[in-house]
């Protein structure tokens, strides 16, 4: 009850979902996120009418983020049709998302054929431009084939998510998966003076945490944009406390993929262990709670010096090293110059111990 979230009528237990990508790719990886991950809804990897090329290799892991030329679903669309949904949903107890790419042309062939297995659709528009007219008549045909609970999946590439919400919205999706992978993005081997990763282009797609604060920006706009679309959330979560913060940015649900990548697979099945500590430790009483939430925005131009809490400083001198206003010194202790201090508020964030503190942070 407590982790539960619903919209368009679809009820997922708790509000993680597999992001569409490689961990939800047959038969066999769909029944590991209902068995062993317990997420709450499934997300399938993206159907397409087409077969793709896919260069090889095709996934790298950076510290905070991950880089890939994967493309959609290296299966056909016939086999998803004849047997991984057919056998997937034999044993299914939770909603289905099946994710579809990419044109209007696409959407004639695949939702006709995909409907009697779906809960709701996923729409990925990743390679066709971002023409809103465009979109919004692939939307329109979509609506024309099924009555399903249907969200857009926006690409950060689209300059105006606002626009884009209020274009699909009038064209009848219910809501908008935000957001699907950033780029294009290279990657260099500098030893090798090569780029490995990448069709002819030499381009790849990076997600992971590294895309975090721009996904919880876009989730945010269209919210506020268009507040009767549901959007679920995507991009760079690796912990409970990041589903809290999409949750709160707008989002009714989050989906996950490069976190399982950069950490584990069992990571999925954590963040839903973690989430009842988490709601607890922010003050909430369930997930709903946390989606009913304002979040109130204080902007203020007021300087304010910093204080130390002495005993919290470990004197580790991160904050002298990175002052970027040379106002911190050390003299027996750490000490702040308020003629210097442009009260940016850095040395806050940066300190390990929270030893630094100012009034208008939290
Ligand atoms: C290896 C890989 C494959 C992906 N394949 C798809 C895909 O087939 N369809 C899609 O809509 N998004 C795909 N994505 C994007 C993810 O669904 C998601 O939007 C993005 O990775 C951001 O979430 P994350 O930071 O949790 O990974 C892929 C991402 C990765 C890393």
């Amino acid at each position: 009850m407590k982790l539960r979230t619903t919209f368009d009528g679809i009820t997922l237990e708790n509000p993680l979902m597999p992001a569409s990508g490689p961990l939800t790719g047959d038969t066999e990886k769909l029944a590991f996120m209902r068995d062993e991950a317990g997420v709450g809804a499934v997300v399938t990897k993206t159907i397409c009418p087409r077969e793709p090329e896919i260069p090889k290799p095709c996934i790298y892991t950076g510290k905070h983020y991950v880089q890939n030329s994967e493309l959609w679903s290296e299966h056909p669309m016939e086999r998803w049709v004849e047997s991984f949904l057919p056998e997937y949903v034999e044993k299914k107890d939770r909603p289905l998302i099946i994710s579809v790419g990419y044109t209007k042309e696409d959407m004639e062939i695949l939702i006709p054929k995909l409907d009697a297995f779906a809960d709701a659709f996923e729409v990925s528009t990743h390679y066709v431009g971002t023409d809103l007219s465009v979109i919004a008549d692939t939307v329109r045909t979509i609506r024309s084939h099924t009555d399903k609970p249907f969200y857009m999946k926006i690409s950060p590439h689209i300059q105006n998510p606002e626009g884009y919400a209020k274009a699909i919205k009038e064209a009848g999706a219910n809501g908008v998966v935000a957001i699907n992978s950033l780029g294009p993005t290279i990657n260099i081997n500098a030893k090798k003076r090569r780029i490995e990763y990448g069709a002819e282009d030499g381009f790849v797609w990076t997600t992971g945490p590294l895309i975090k604060p721009m996904a919880l920006a876009i989730v945010y706009k269209i919210k506020q944009a268009e507040p009767s679309l549901t959007v679920i959330g995507v991009g760079g979560i690796t912990s409970a406390d990041d589903v809290i913060e999409f949750l709160l940015a707008g989002a009714s649900g989050v989906q996950m993929l490069s976190g399982a990548l950069l950490k584990g697979k069992a990571l999925y099945a954590k963040i839903i262990r973690d989430l009842p500590k988490a709601l607890e430790k922010y003050g909430f009483e369930s997930i709903e709670d946390v989606i009913g939430t304002t979040l109130s925005k204080d902007v203020s131009y007021e300087d304010e010096t910093p204080t130390l809490i002495e005993e919290k400083c470990i004197e580790c001198m991160l904050c002298v090293k990175t002052c970027p206003y040379f106002a911190i010194d050390f003299k027996d202790r750490i000490t702040f110059n308020p003629d210097k201090c442009f009260s940016c508020g850095l040395c806050v964030s940066i300190c390990p111990t929270d030893a630094i503190h100012m009034d208008k942070l939290g």
